[in-house]
């Protein structure tokens, strides 16, 4: 360096960062989607002149992807909270938000700041070798989390799915635990939908015509109806396993709310007595909270029973964009276990810290923190509404911002009815479990008030009402 180099102070990104014609323009692109999305704040019909292409489109994406597909779903792009502009201009009020991943809803400024942010990235991707400091800030952010109660988990590794983060759990006990080959989880739990985890989710359809890839037992979950004899049942049937099989479970595989199985909360000593077995055999304890994390009454489910002495390794997904396997010390791979080329997009890793801090600056979580008191106001809802069509609604059930209620005989068949129903009068929810099957909603917890719940249950009152004068 000359005398002549002027030294460097300040990084050219801050200075971009920092540039006031990146604040108009996001002052400029927010104030034009506030415009545009103002009218998005009811359920609305679709535009007749939009419907026959709409339907073309929607035929055609079938089409290439192979297979029918849930909802005639294909969003215009923008929304207002939790409501959405469809591409056939109806607007519906979208309570399943994509199974859990819109935890902001539709449009958010706080996700358009993170998506601007992305743009002006030197990438989109950011990967296992080239990341960027947003990408520490995801890691520390969940694992400062994990630890607010006492846990051991001290590392974070990012991926790109749930099923990813899934197989890096498992990937990670079997290491550690080698030569151990099995593992133990829950009937009805539902852990993803690769080759292995297909395996263990406990639903012969999805495994159908795949091979056997990991050996896995299954003990029953808890049964609130009976939960010192469900405790006893679990705990005796996994103890049974271990003694089967001396030295070869590897893990015992955890959801602590059953959300595909149909929103059955599991109970602190439950977990703890499973846990503690687990530990006392050197199994390892995972949990399961791809659909979990971000809505009970704490960041983690394993926090909201209580658990944290007991978890070895945790996965995480959905809400918050960017999935990851949090692990303690004990649990640290060895080089070459696991890695990937993407880790996430600028875009999910700037929206993950942004809904990560935003949940905990909102007052999302404590026991009167807004995900349980959104999950009260809905459940009152629900029970007025089962006292109004006896019969044909039943429930609660589920925990925070994970909410359903079994609908007429619980049947598939009636299910699924009523869902598309309340889908065409412009709510949006989704199926979980399979007898009794239960209509669920994974709330937006991020952008919902209490006033959308109400327009939820008039909705589920009218319809539920039509099909029950039709019976
Ligand atoms: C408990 C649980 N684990 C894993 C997964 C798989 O996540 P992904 O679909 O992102 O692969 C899901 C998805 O529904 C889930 O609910």
């Amino acid at each position: 360096m000359t005398q002549d180099t002027p030294t460097k102070t300040k990084l050219a990104a801050a200075g971009l960062a920092a540039d006031p014609r990146i604040a108009e323009a996001k002052r400029l692109i927010q104030e034009a989607i506030a415009e545009h999305s103002a009218d998005l704040a009811a359920v609305a019909e679709p535009v007749p002149a939009l419907v026959a292409d709409y339907q073309a489109m929607f035929d055609e994406y079938s089409k290439l992807r192979g297979g029918k597909v849930y909802f005639p779903y294909l969003g215009s792009g923008i929304g207002n909270g939790p409501f959405v502009e469809l591409a056939d201009g109806s607007v519906k009020l979208d309570l399943i938000s994509g199974i859990g991943v819109h935890g902001y809803g539709h449009s958010h400024p706080k996700l358009i700041d993170a998506g601007i942010d992305a743009a002006l990235c030197d990438t989109v991707m950011q990967g296992n070798l080239q990341a960027n400091p947003s990408i520490v800030d995801t890691s520390r952010l969940l694992v400062d989390l994990a630890k607010e109660s006492g846990s051991g988990i001290n590392h974070c590794f990012l991926t790109t799915s749930g099923a990813m983060a899934n197989e890096n759990a498992l990937k990670l006990a079997f290491q550690r635990n080698s030569p151990a080959n099995r593992i133990v989880a829950f009937t009805h739990c539902f852990a993803g939908r690769t080759l292995a985890l297909a395996q263990v989710t406990d639903k012969a359809a999805y495994r159908q015509g795949l091979p056997d890839t990991i050996a896995v037992d299954y003990i029953p979950f808890f049964d609130e109806s009976a939960p010192e004899r469900s405790t006893e049942i679990a705990v005796n049937h996994f103890k049974y396993y271990l003694n089967r099989h001396p030295g070869k479970y590897a893990a015992i595989w955890l959801e602590l709310i059953q959300g595909e199985g149909g929103y059955y909360p599991g109970q602190t000593e439950f977990f703890r007595q499973l846990m503690t077995a687990a530990r006392e055999h050197g199994v390892a304890v995972i949990a399961d909270e791809v659909q979990t994390f971000g809505r009970t009454s704490r960041p983690y489910a394993f926090q909201h029973f209580g658990v944290d002495d007991l978890v070895d390794i945790v996965t995480v997904g959905k809400i918050t964009q960017v999935c990851a396997t949090l692990f303690t010390d004990q649990y640290a791979p060895q080089p070459g276990l696991i890695s990937q080329t993407f880790t996430g997009s600028n875009m999910t890793i700037l929206a993950a810290n942004a809904i990560l801090q935003g949940l905990v600056d909102a007052g999302n979580f404590g026991d009167d923190g807004k995900n349980m008191a959104f999950h009260r106001h809905f459940a009152t809802k629900l029970t007025e509404l089962s006292n109004k069509h006896p019969g044909s609604i039943s429930g609660p059930f589920g925990i925070g911002g994970m909410i359903a209620f079994t609908a007429f005989d619980g049947s598939s068949k009636r299910t699924n009815e009523l869902i598309d129903r309340l889908y065409a009068a412009g709510l949006m929810s989704f199926m979980a479990g399979g007898s009794p099957s239960r209509i669920r909603f994974l709330l937006p917890l991020g952008c919902i008030e209490m006033q959308h719940i109400d327009t939820a249950a008039e909705i589920i009152d009218r319809v539920v009402g039509e099909m029950a004068a039709e019976q």
